[in-house]
């Protein structure tokens, strides 16, 4: 089982080298890692945020764990050359097409929620958001307008193809949950959206065991503060998916909590904490490693076939959590490295 592993930039080195260590705290046979450079550390050793070098390492290993990119330091570059570009890149060039985003309290963190607890303990569901294509990845740039203002455009477009497989994606999502799906959109003003419902009405059809609800995106961010435990899977655009997983996140608790997963169509996957690079906390020792522990563990169970080192992970998080375990987003004191160690405690 062959991981490649890219820090990157801000806290994701200090969180990626916590999951590192549960990783080999679990003593799988033939586990081997190969770190590579992406993001603005990459750019400021070899000049790229994505270089040739780190896709090679991309494209042998069997999954890859990602930290984090974006570094102030590098806002002002040229688009293809900032930090974003390498996680962006990595989505596009290796088809991951399908990202999985789980929101689930664990019950110790209920007062760590933005919202009321009784509210919180609700939430569990799964957004899955598509990664390829929408305004992203659209034709984008600067332009003067006929009376000489500046003016920046990026296009949104979907193609029917790219809704369709996202939303088998969502449906069977569903189908190994609740059986219950929402489609969220803006259908009542952008064709794009028109398109996206239209394909997933009609994919419904193969799907009849699944509850298929349409939601506009404006009121899918309303009632995820309002009722979050009406939502089992929801499956949306890159945009839409990019806002609403990260509101979703700190209902469940922290931004700090969160990992997810990006498939290809042979379950070939990038793991990665939802949060950023964090760069106004980096090296402190202050970020929370579990989004990204619980990102390996989605690793384990979706590309490397070994569902129990998966659980075993899981189970450790929710024992250290419940031993009271908490680093300051979820108002304790414990640093990266003492977060860490106390999964690995458990393991
Ligand atoms: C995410 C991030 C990325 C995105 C950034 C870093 C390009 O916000 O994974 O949610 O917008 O997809
Ligand atoms: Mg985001």
């Amino acid at each position: 089982m062959r991981v490649a592993l890219f820090p990157g930039d801000g806290i994701g080195p200090e969180v990626i080298a916590e999951a590192r260590l549960v990783l080999e705290a679990l003593d799988l046979p033939s586990l081997e890692f190969e770190e590579g450079l992406v993001g603005g550390a990459a750019y400021k050793a070899m000049g790229h945020p994505l270089p040739q070098a780190t896709l090679d390492i991309a494209e042998r290993a069997d999954a890859i764990l990602f930290g984090a990119v974006g570094d102030p330091d590098c806002d002002r570059l040229e688009r293809h050359l900032r930090p974003e570009q390498a996680i962006l890149g990595l989505r596009r060039h290796l088809s991951f097409f399908a990202n999985l985003r789980p929101a689930k309290l664990f019950p110790e963190l209920a007062d760590a929620s933005a919202l009321r607890p009784e509210v919180a303990r609700q939430i569990d569901m799964v957004i899955v958001r598509e990664l390829n294509g929408d305004v992203y990845f659209g034709e984008k740039g600067m332009r003067k307008t006929a009376s000489g203002l500046r003016e920046g455009y990026d296009v949104m477009a979907y193609n029917e193809d790219e809704v369709r497989r996202i939303a088998r994606i969502g449906f069977e999502t569903a189908r190994a949950r609740a059986g219950k799906l929402c489609s969220v959109d803006k259908a009542n003003v952008l064709e794009t959206s028109q398109l996206w419902r239209d394909v997933v009405i009609e994919t419904a059809a193969d799907y009849p065991d699944i509850e298929l609800s349409h939601m506009y995106v404006d009121n899918a961010a309303m009632q995820l503060v309002r009722n979050p435990g009406q939502f089992d899977v929801i499956v949306t655009g890159n945009l839409f998916g990019d806002i609403l997983s990260d509101q979703a996140s700190m209902c469940a608790g922290s931004i700090g909590m969160l990992p997810s997963a990006s498939l290809d169509v042979n379950q070939k996957g990038l793991y990665e904490p939802i949060h950023g690079s964090a760069p106004d906390i980096a090296g402190q020792g202050k970020a929370n490693p579990l989004a990204t522990i619980l990102s390996a563990a989605m690793m384990l169970r979706y590309s490397l076939n070994q569902p129990e080192a998966a659980d075993r992970i899981e189970g450790a998080v929710a024992k250290a959590l419940a031993s009271g375990a908490r680093s300051p987003d979820l108002g304790g004191t414990l640093s990266t490295r003492a977060m860490g160690e106390a999964v690995r405690a458990v393991l």
